[in-house]
């Protein structure tokens, strides 16, 4: 069988070329012509950007950008079916999270990420052409598609996720992780115990990895065994020699670092991906450089947020959709035959496609999604539930059904309080400055109601039998 998946952003790349998805483009600068033209061509729906010979750089320090944000980008660099319906992806990445049989990362004594050493006063992180993406932001950002590696002080775990990581100076780097974020929890209990806290960050990685670091597993679900579980194989790691943390072999680029404790510098603002300058700049935790490795012609990866209607990351929202699906099925709900997630980033909109089984079973199954889909920037903001003959991943379909299936007396509620974030815009300054990040959800059941569902007007669609039989008398027509 084909093996659909990469080990290193090389081989994507390739991949991402021989499908004519890859731009080259020689010659523009790190200060805000990369993430001019990143921006530009995302909103166009562009290929992926390689650019090369940036200004004051060697020729072969690269940049890889835009590698996601397309469906046909995303399916390829995750190993997804390039032609199948995406509600299919969902079901099947849900059944593998089902399934989920850790497969741990394999310790090497060397790798490529080796080729090149730099320790004391050879640390300079700006040796690579790290964008300034947006025209308000407050530094150059070098982690946009980064991975994040720690372990807990206590338990046998290793996290991996993404967070956005700005350069202070050739040695120093700010790393914001929100609240309640796995690195973020582990990095406090570092701290909790007055010991530095040690990390390590790659830049350009194995695709399938960076997918996982920027996807909520559980705790206890490491990204490492899922990406070795998914993969069948499992991912090679190299110990760094300073924090012992594992570090991928085939990373382009990667840093050892240590993280103390009150050791803060102002970081940000950050163009984010709802479109807006919403969380400003504050002051944030500093990872202090004590080694980078790095390959030869490095490429350093960034996938930095546009504005909507651009989808920076997940077109197919395995992000959320996936686990949702599961949760509902833990919570003993029956009747799911899809869920989808639309809107600005692919959060804000979560749809579920239901057989009805019984009288209350849609509000039931949207109330329940409400409660499952929290504690992140506007996920689940609004939760529709519609009947199985509605496509969910079909948004033109979702709308007509909420205009012309729900009763809005009967079928629109918003509950308040929910756990939201300072990354959406809609929050008062007021209410931000009290510390209160939450708010309310609207819920829609799109459903035709229970009660009188077999009473519900019909359909003027001409059926298939009749399509087919017309067909057979006038085939050139519908040649
Ligand atoms: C490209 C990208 C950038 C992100 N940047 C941040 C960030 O700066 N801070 C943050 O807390 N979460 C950020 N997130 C969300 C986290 O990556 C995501 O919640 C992930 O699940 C975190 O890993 P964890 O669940 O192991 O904590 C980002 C996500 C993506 C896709």
């Amino acid at each position: 069988m084909k093996d659909l998946y990469f080990d290193d952003l090389r081989t994507l790349m390739e991949a991402l070329d021989k499908a004519g998805h890859l731009k080259r483009i020689r010659g523009a600068h790190w200060n805000l012509e990369i993430g001019t033209i990143n921006e530009v061509l995302a909103l166009k729906n562009g290929p992926a950007l390689l650019f090369e010979d940036i200004p004051d750089y060697p020729g072969g320090y690269r940049v890889l950008s835009n590698t996601y944000q397309t469906q046909l980008g995303q399916r390829i660099a995750f190993g997804m079916n390039e032609r199948g319906p995406a509600t299919e992806i969902i079901k099947d990445w849900a059944d593998k999270f089902a399934a989920f049989k850790p497969l741990p990362p394999r310790y090497v004594s060397t790798g490529p990420v080796m080729e090149n050493v730099a320790t004391g006063d050879g640390i300079d992180i700006l040796k690579f052409p790290v964008p300034k993406w947006h025209e308000k932001d407050g530094g150059r950002y070098i982690g946009t598609a980064n991975c994040v590696i720690s372990k807990d002080p206590d338990e046998e775990f290793y996290n991996v996720g993404t967070y956005r990581v700005m350069v202070q100076e050739k040695g120093a780097l700010n790393i914001y992780s929100s609240p309640g974020k796995h690195f973020t929890i582990m990095r406090d209990r570092y701290w909790a115990k007055g010991r530095d806290c040690p990390v390590v960050i790659t830049f350009g990685q194995d695709p399938l990895l960076l997918g996982f670091a920027m996807i909520t597993l559980p705790w206890g679900m490491g990204e490492f065994e899922a990406t070795g579980y998914f993969k069948g194989r499992p991912v090679e790691v190299v110990k760094g020699p300073v924090t012992g943390l594992p570090i991928p072999c085939t990373a382009e680029i990667a840093v050892e670092c240590t993280m103390s404790p009150g050791d803060e510098l102002v970081e940000g603002p950050f163009g984010e991906w709802t479109g807006y300058y919403a969380m400003g700049a504050k002051t944030c935790p500093v990872a202090r450089i004590k080694a980078i490795y790095h390959r030869n012609d490095p490429i350093l990866h960034g996938q930095p947020p546009v504005p909507p209607p651009g989808n920076t990351w997940f077109p197919i929202p395995v992000h959320t959709a996936p686990t949702l699906w599961n949760n509902l099925l833990g919570a003993g709900l029956q009747g799911i035959k899809g869920v989808y997630i639309h809107g600005p980033g692919n959060r804000p909109i979560c749809v579920i496609s239901l057989q009805q089984k019984y009288m209350g079973h849609s509000k039931q199954v949207a109330t329940i999604a409400a409660g499952l889909l929290t504690g992140g920037a506007c996920v689940g903001k609004w939760i529709i539930v519609v009947d199985d003959d509605i496509d969910p991943s079909n948004f033109e379909q979702v709308w007509t059904a909420i205009c012309l299936r729900a009763d809005i007396e009967r079928s629109v509620d918003i509950v308040r309080g929910f756990l939201n974030s300072g990354l959406d815009p809609s929050l008062s300054p007021e209410k931000k400055a009290s510390g209160d990040l939450t708010t309310a959800k609207v819920i829609i059941d799109a459903c035709k109601p229970w009660h009188w569902k077999d009473k519900f007007p019909k359909p003027i669609h001409v059926s298939e039998k009749l399509v087919q039989e017309v067909k057979k008398k006038f085939p050139d027509v519908f040649a």
